[in-house]
């Protein structure tokens, strides 16, 4: 169990692809879900959406992005080696409906991966789908063959303007909202970006769901680490969510208890890729 049967460097090798053995999980496992994984004993436990899953093969497929010390020592984890463990699958799953009028997803940098099993049930369920997709620069840019499939239109943008359109993802979004019937926008990525979403859409009055990342624990509610506000409530991440109403959800308190750790998160980091290297 928890092998990797399938690795993948993207991004300039910024982001990593595992497909892993994970049968139980698989078969339970609906888009928007998310797993908590460890390395070994004394490992920090990382929760990630998946980005896919196959329950003929048991495989679930995670995509991630090297921030710090943990993801650095997967990306160490070759095809054969496996994951101490994982639990899953985690928190609530995407309310997949067939919307009237048109459903936009919106990612950014790996929010893309998460994005992706989201944006083919939307169209799987008789919907008329627009994707648009974002990155720094063109070879920042992931899973753009499989958001074509998944989607009836894709928009790629970059901010340096490498490739497709010049600018941001907010921007194609705006046009969308003034040219077509959209109903439904599902913005995954950066928190700025989904902040930005949200202000554009909340202005359009057309509802719109997020996926958020805070920092989190046990991914069962019982530690608390995952709180956001939503709505002036305090909403669990794990168990409440991933996926909350953006308009009703307090993106700067989100922003500022993400950076709580960031000191020791840079140390740890840095000590890691020293010893990595000696
Ligand atoms: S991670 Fe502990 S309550 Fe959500």
């Amino acid at each position: 169990m928890f092998e990797i049967v399938k690795r993948q460097e993207m991004a300039q090798g910024s982001v990593v692809l595992n497909e892993i053995n994970a049968p139980l999980i698989a078969k339970k496992a609906k888009p928007g879900q998310f797993v908590i994984l460890r390395g070994h004993e004394k490992g920090e436990r990382i929760p990630l959406t998946m980005a896919d899953t196959d329950p003929e093969k048991g495989t679930i497929t995670i995509i991630y992005q090297v921030v710090g010390k943990t993801t650095a020592l997967f990306k160490t984890l070759k095809e054969g080696d496996r994951y101490l463990d994982i639990i899953g699958p985690l928190g609530k799953p995407t309310d997949i409906e067939k919307v009237d009028g048109d459903v936009v997803c919106v990612g950014g940098g790996t929010g893309v991966a998460v994005l992706h099993p989201i944006t083919r049930a939307f169209k799987q369920a008789g919907n008329h789908v627009i994707a648009i997709i974002g990155a720094r620069t063109k070879d920042l840019l992931i899973l753009e063959d499989k958001m074509k499939a998944a989607s009836h239109e894709l928009h790629v943008c970059t901010d340096d303007g490498s490739y497709g359109h010049h600018g941001f993802v907010t921007d194609v979004l705006k046009e969308l909202l003034n040219s077509k019937n959209v109903k439904l926008v599902v913005a995954i990525g950066p928190v700025p970006m989904m902040k930005f979403v949200c202000n554009i859409t909340k202005e359009h009055n057309v509802k719109t769901l997020v996926s958020l990342n805070p920092i989190m624990v046990d991914g069962t509610g019982m530690c608390g680490c995952c709180r956001v506000t939503v709505g002036g409530k305090t909403k669990f991440a794990c168990v409440d969510g991933p996926e909350f109403d953006g308009h009703q959800v307090d993106f700067d308190e989100l922003t500022q208890r993400l950076r709580s750790y960031l000191e020791q998160e840079k140390q740890s980091y840095e000590l890691f890729k020293t010893k990595l290297n000696a």
